[in-house]
């Protein structure tokens, strides 16, 4: 077969980002545009300052990343583009850009889902890696278990009912002022910390042995801080890190692998911005390596959002034969398995 070029393009939070990908797995550039330092001001994503940003940085972030492949956009053979998941505003920056070059360049343009591309990092560095395999996707917005029975086709086995992975890292992170992005600054923390010091609860959903909660674990974090400050007591921020982290990571880890045994996977995959986690991809490896489980994880930089991913997952829905209308929208709450 004739080789595929595809310019992937995502812009669903707080990164413009855009890639060429050659026949799915081959990532001839990959090029983020962080917006980090100025959210950091705020604590947080603010979603108009991110909109703004995305359309400054759309067009250069798109030729850098054609230059850097060494690619002519009348080269390229579709456009990806994220198109939910996530903020409403920033999403249709990137889907825009795409529906445009789609339309002047005469391209077939490809929809993606976000947590299709996370999955699909898998893929990039991976390539022996085929579906079928189990799959924990951990995001800010994500934490599910899943089955990946083909490309692009997933089976949701258990998923959380309250906050995400990554968003309880960020809070917990903001209550002990370490500021935005909580996950990689509580990894970092929590290295000098001791995870035994205090005994966080590991939450269980009753009769749903899958699924996560993890507002009960954050609700301990607050009130452990606040018990502190009532008695004038210092905590110390590297145990608490360390011991909240090990928790996250200890129910992360438990459900995937009695998961996978349950199911028989003989592969099992992380995807998302926290299996970045040096603590999490520790354990599931270890957990892997024992129960003599394949296991996959990204190299952080693929975990947390970039457009390789999108080119990748975009490359299997354009052999599919999926092809979006230039009537496509930015799908903000775009389910898991939804097209
Ligand atoms: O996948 P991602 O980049 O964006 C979403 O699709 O949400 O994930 C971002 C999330 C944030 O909550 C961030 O704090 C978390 O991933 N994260 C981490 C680490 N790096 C990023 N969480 C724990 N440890 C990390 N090293
Ligand atoms: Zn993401």
């Amino acid at each position: 077969m004739e080789d595929k070029l595809i310019l992937a393009i995502e812009s669903s939070c707080d990164e413009t980002a855009a890639a060429v990908v050659k026949n799915g797995r081959g990532v001839l550039s990959n090029v983020i545009s962080s917006q980090i330092a100025l959210h950091t001001l705020y604590g947080g994503v603010v979603p108009e300052i991110a909109s703004r940003k995305h359309v400054e940085k759309i067009i250069p972030v798109i030729h850098e990343a054609l230059k850097e492949a060494q690619v002519k956009k009348e080269e390229l053979d579709a456009i990806a583009v994220t198109y939910g998941p996530g903020l409403v505003g920033a999403l249709l920056v990137g889907v825009n850009a795409a529906k445009a070059m789609a339309f002047a360049l005469d391209k077939p343009l490809i929809g993606v889902h976000h947590i299709e591309g996370h999955v699909a990092a898998n893929f990039i560095e991976h390539p022996d890696l085929e579906p079928p395999f189990a799959c924990l996707v951990v995001s800010g917005g994500h934490t599910h278990l899943i089955e990946v029975l083909d490309y692009g086709h997933f089976n949701i086995i258990g998923h959380t009912r309250d906050d995400a992975a990554g968003e309880a890292f960020d809070k917990v992170a903001r209550a002990i002022g370490l500021g935005y992005p909580g996950g990689p600054k509580i990894d970092k923390k929590a290295k000098e910390g001791n995870p035994e010091a205090i005994p966080f609860p590991k939450a269980k959903v009753n009769d749903a042995p899958y699924d996560f909660s993890f507002s009960g674990l954050k609700s301990a974090v607050l009130n452990y801080l606040n018990h502190a400050k009532m008695a004038g007591e210092t905590v110390n921020d590297a145990d608490l890190a360390a011991s909240f982290q090990k928790a996250v990571v200890d129910v992360l880890t438990e459900h995937s692998m009695a998961f996978v045994k349950e199911r028989g996977y003989k592969k099992f995959a992380a995807a998302g911005g926290v299996a970045s986690n040096s603590a999490l991809r520790a354990s599931l490896e270890n957990a892997c390596r024992k129960a003599g489980v394949d296991f996959y994880v990204p190299s952080p930089i693929l975990c947390t959002d970039n457009a390789a991913m999108i080119g990748c997952a975009g490359y299997y829905e354009f052999l599919k034969g999926a092809r979006a209308g230039l009537d496509l929208n930015a799908v903000p709450n775009l389910k898991l398995g939804e097209r």
